[in-house]
């Protein structure tokens, strides 16, 4: 494995300011030619490697720091939003990665649902986007894993942009499940080995 190619897959784009308490990940996409269908929003979490809880328009409370919206579908003008509203500080400590992921519902590809929206903000400044990871690579894939938020430094929130596309939607998670641990197998603990060398607080609260 080459170390700068492992670098490349995620770009860390910023730590949230501790004051900040809630972030909102906003979706919105067009109905496919065919009719009404979803572009899913959902947040997966992980412990180290392990998955550990769902957030999804069917799992809407399965974690109490998230509120997902569920479906709001607009049938005249044929949009489809989503949003799932994050407060950091009722965040289990055994959380430590979030992953935020789009995928299709019932459509075999992200390229069907037309013009596509995502914000992701603080509740207290949305006109400053979190992510600037766009999807137009990911047409052809079922799913993309935009963006995480990782416990980093002293336990701070970090937002990693990403844009790994996956097999997988809500029907079957596995595929997502098995990307993104490689995300983190691969880049967060190679960072983590890299910053290492500069910052060993870093480290443990990384590699515990
Ligand atoms: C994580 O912690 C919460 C309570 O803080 C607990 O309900 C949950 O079962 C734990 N999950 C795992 C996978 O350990
Ligand atoms: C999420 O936050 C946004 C911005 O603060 C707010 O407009 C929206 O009502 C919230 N949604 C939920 C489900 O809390
Ligand atoms: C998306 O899926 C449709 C239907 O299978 C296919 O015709 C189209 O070529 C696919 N688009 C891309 C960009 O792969």
């Amino acid at each position: 494995m080459q170390p700068n190619s492992t670098i490349m897959l995620v770009v860390l784009l910023l730590a949230i300011p501790e004051h900040c308490n809630e972030v909102v990940f906003d979706l919105y996409w067009g109905y496919p030619s065919n009719g009404r269908d979803y572009l899913d929003a959902s947040c997966l979490m992980f412990n180290g490697q392990q998955f550990n809880n769902l957030c999804d328009y069917r799992h809407r409370n399965h974690c109490t720091a998230i509120r997902h919206s569920g479906d709001v579908m607009d049938d005249l003008n044929r949009k489809g939003h989503h949003t799932m509203n994050v407060t950091l500080k009722n965040m289990p400590s055994n959380v430590t990665h979030l992953f935020f992921t789009l995928s299709a519902w019932c459509s075999p590809n992200i390229s069907r649902y037309p013009n596509p929206s995502l914000k992701f903000y603080e509740a207290s400044n949305p006109g400053k986007d979190l992510c600037k990871t766009t999807f137009q690579h990911a047409g052809s894939y079922q799913a993309v894993v935009m963006c995480s938020l990782s416990r980093g430094m002293y336990g701070r929130w970090e937002i990693f942009g990403s844009g790994k596309c996956s097999a997988g939607n809500a029907k079957n998670y596995e595929p997502l499940q098995t990307t993104i641990r490689s995300l983190i197998a691969q880049v967060f603990n190679t960072i983590c080995n890299l910053i290492r060398i500069q910052n060993i607080h870093r480290c443990i609260v990384c590699i515990q």
